[in-house]
């Protein structure tokens, strides 16, 4: 049974999904870092694949820009499909000392977006990642000798024009990264109930106006994906 943007069948959606954002990315990790991958959806377009990685079922698939688009899919992820962990891996831009290549392990996400007040009475939700999937990711880092940091991130609704004040906050409170999905991700897994952590590179150092190279930015991206993989088969 297919939901509304997913047509997969039940049996073909793995307990453990990677959530890139673009759907190219996830058919290119599929092809590099996965066994045996094949597409299990292709609904407009957001391209999803079930293969083997160390001979567990995994899928990646893409969960589009922002908080909307990421929570559509991860809802029916989990309501219809039953996953059980979802790893955002994704770009972000960096503040103070975080560094263009730098990966950071969201361990919060704030957020100027509404969606998750609205299912929470109005109130501010603490959107945190899991922790079992967030320490496996420290312990597979370290084993992998790739440098991770543990950092607050920040989830905005604009890519373009935002708060004008907005990187102060963000400076004076001490987040070290700033992208589009992770509290929704975050939101919706505790309302859920399973786990989320969000990966990802910094692509964009804000403070200092540096850009990463295209090239760069796909490195970066296989490497989460087998930080990732790592965190969910020993978390
Ligand atoms: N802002 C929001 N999302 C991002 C950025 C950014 O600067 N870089 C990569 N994703």
């Amino acid at each position: 049974m297919a939901t509304t943007h997913i047509d997969a069948e039940p049996a073909d959606i793995a307990p453990t999904v990677l959530l890139p954002g673009d759907p190219l990315r996830a058919r290119h990790i599929a092809q590099t870092v996965l066994d045996d991958a094949r597409q299990v959806t292709a609904r407009r377009n957001m391209l999803g694949f079930t293969g083997r990685w160390q001979g567990q079922p995994v899928t990646v698939m893409g969960g589009g820009m922002g908080i909307p688009s990421t929570a559509i899919y991860v809802t029916e992820l989990a309501r219809t499909y039953g996953v059980r962990r979802i790893i955002r891996i994704g770009t972000c831009g960096g503040l103070g000392a975080a560094n263009l290549g730098d990966v950071l392990l969201a361990q919060s996400a704030s957020t100027d977006s509404r969606f998750n007040r609205m299912q929470f009475g109005g109130h501010d939700l603490s959107a945190g990642a899991d922790f079992g999937l967030l320490r496996a990711a420290v312990d597979a880092a370290a084993g992998m000798g790739l440098p991770v940091r543990v950092a607050p991130v920040f989830s905005s609704d604009c890519f373009y024009d935002g708060a004008p004040d907005l990187l102060d906050h963000l400076r004076r409170h001490h987040i070290a990264g700033i992208e589009m999905e992770a509290a929704g991700l975050y939101g919706l897994a505790m309302r859920e109930g399973f786990a989320a952590l969000a990966i990802l590179t910094v692509s964009d150092q804000l403070d200092r106006g540096q850009h990463m190279p295209a090239e760069q930015r796909e490195q970066g991206l296989e490497r989460m994906a087998r930080l990732a993989l790592a965190s969910a088969a020993s978390a």
